[in-house]
């Protein structure tokens, strides 16, 4: 059994796997070298052979305990024929959303589009450069994508206000987002995935009362799908603050915290195996705190199931030297 999954199955407390989110990507010179010469997101992510070799540029570095597939959450509205562009300097920007058309897509023409994210997926799979490692798939959860879909841009914090006007738009596209989500996870775990992380990075933006309907019941749908198939799910539901409902409604196999959440009243109320939590900018400070920070981390979980990661993704202004420090410090824990 790989380190990440003796935590997440059978709970063991006396390691300390890490991955980190976001770990291949531009705080790496070998990835902006790639990235230079590809100046289209999606199509670098649809090359199997170069983002499975994006993916293995941070193992070949450093003593990490999964690879991620290098792809990315939009994957799944582009393979809905919604037009997904990632613009310099502003990030994603995405066409109009067409109900219509998107409810007449036949699953093998999403498939066609996307299928050489699942070819990259097996090619990661089989490199030696992740035996006894877990090599992880991901989606966005729905609401995160429907906030993406239906606003063609990241929210910036903030929901529009007339965001949930038109209510069938709404309900048609959590409807079509559920059905092809549980198509591209299986079609993950089919090629090589052992893992799935949902990543909810929308989460926080929701009022208590909206999240039953948009976070809690669509994510239950995609978790207890995604066990039926043997498979082990990590939720991470950024800026969820009432991480202990979430977790009693949701059930994940693991849940992955943000840095804004308090790390010991997770341990207080929180039973499942947790992941991440450090804030990404200690990397941007020195080593004396970032093994302070780090330890804090292991301290408080030594005795409860822990993945270390970050509490969101690794930022491209990131020294590498400063993530290979850190994940000496939790090898050497
Ligand atoms: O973690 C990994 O190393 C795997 C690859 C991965 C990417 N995106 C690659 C990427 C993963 C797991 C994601 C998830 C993702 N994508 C999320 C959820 C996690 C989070 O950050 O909240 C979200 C919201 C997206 C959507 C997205 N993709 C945004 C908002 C942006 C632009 C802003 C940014 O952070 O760059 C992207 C682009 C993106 N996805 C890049 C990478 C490496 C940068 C592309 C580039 O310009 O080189």
């Amino acid at each position: 059994m790989t380190p990440i999954n003796k935590v997440i199955i059978n709970k063991q407390t006396d390691i300390n796997p890490i991955w980190i989110m976001r770990q291949a990507g531009r705080y790496l010179p070998e990835f902006r070298e790639i990235r230079k010469k590809n100046p289209n997101f999606i199509q670098l992510c649809l090359n199997s052979e170069l983002s499975s070799e994006i993916t293995l540029q941070p193992l070949k570095r450093f003593e990490l305990d999964a690879a991620i597939i290098f792809s990315d959450i939009l994957m799944l509205p582009y393979g809905l024929n919604q037009k997904v562009e990632f613009k310099k300097n502003f990030g994603p920007l995405l066409g109009d959303l067409n109900l219509s058309e998107m409810s007449k897509l036949d699953e093998v023409d999403f498939l066609e589009k996307i299928h050489p994210v699942y070819k990259a997926i097996n090619l990661v799979r089989s490199n030696n450069l992740t035996k006894n490692k877990s090599t992880i798939g991901f989606v966005g959860a729905p609401w995160t994508l429907l906030v993406y879909m239906v606003n063609q841009q990241s929210p910036k914090n903030k929901l529009k206000n007339n965001f949930f006007k038109d209510d069938f738009l709404i309900n048609r596209t959590l409807i079509i987002l559920e059905k092809f989500l549980k198509l591209h996870i299986k079609n993950q775990i089919e090629n090589g995935a052992e893992i799935i992380q949902i990543f909810d990075s929308w989460a926080g933006l929701l009022n208590e009362k909206d999240l039953p309907n948009y976070v809690y019941i669509p994510t239950l749908n995609l978790v207890e799908y995604v066990k039926s198939l043997n498979t082990p799910v990590i939720c991470f539901p950024r800026g969820i603050k009432n991480y202990k409902n979430y977790c009693e409604v949701v059930k994940p196999d693991a849940v992955c915290i943000d840095y804004e959440v308090d790390p010991l009243q997770i341990l207080k109320e929180i039973k499942i195996p947790v992941q991440g939590g450090m804030d990404p900018k200690i990397l941007l400070t020195d080593k004396e705190n970032l093994k302070k920070e780090a330890k804090r981390y292991l301290n408080i979980f030594k005795d409860h199931p822990y993945i270390f990661n970050l509490g969101h993704g690794v930022l491209p202004e990131t020294d590498p030297d400063m993530m290979d420090y850190l994940v000496k410090i939790v090898k050497d824990y």
